[in-house]
């Protein structure tokens, strides 16, 4: 799983083609190839981006997390 922190935007994840949003006990199929979230907490849409990043003054550096599918073990 690749997990990008736009500079100054959102968190963005690659989902594979569809996802499961959880939310208020409802459940959501939705299908978009990647999803954008909120991490400047001015969203009026949380947990997604709106784009409110823009114009609220958010700074927060670029970073990249790639997760390996397979857990690492210790000790090899
Ligand atoms: S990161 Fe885009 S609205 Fe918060």
């Amino acid at each position: 799983m690749k997990i990008e922190f736009r500079e100054n935007g959102p968190i963005s994840l690659e989902t594979g083609g569809r996802y499961l949003l959880r939310r208020d006990g409802q459940e959501e199929v939705i299908e978009k190839p990647r999803v954008s979230l909120c991490r400047c907490g001015g969203s009026a849409k949380k947990p997604f981006c709106d784009g409110t990043h823009k114009i609220n003054g958010f700074v927060a550096p670029a970073a990249v997390l790639e997760i390996d599918e397979n857990p690492l073990t210790v000790g090899q």
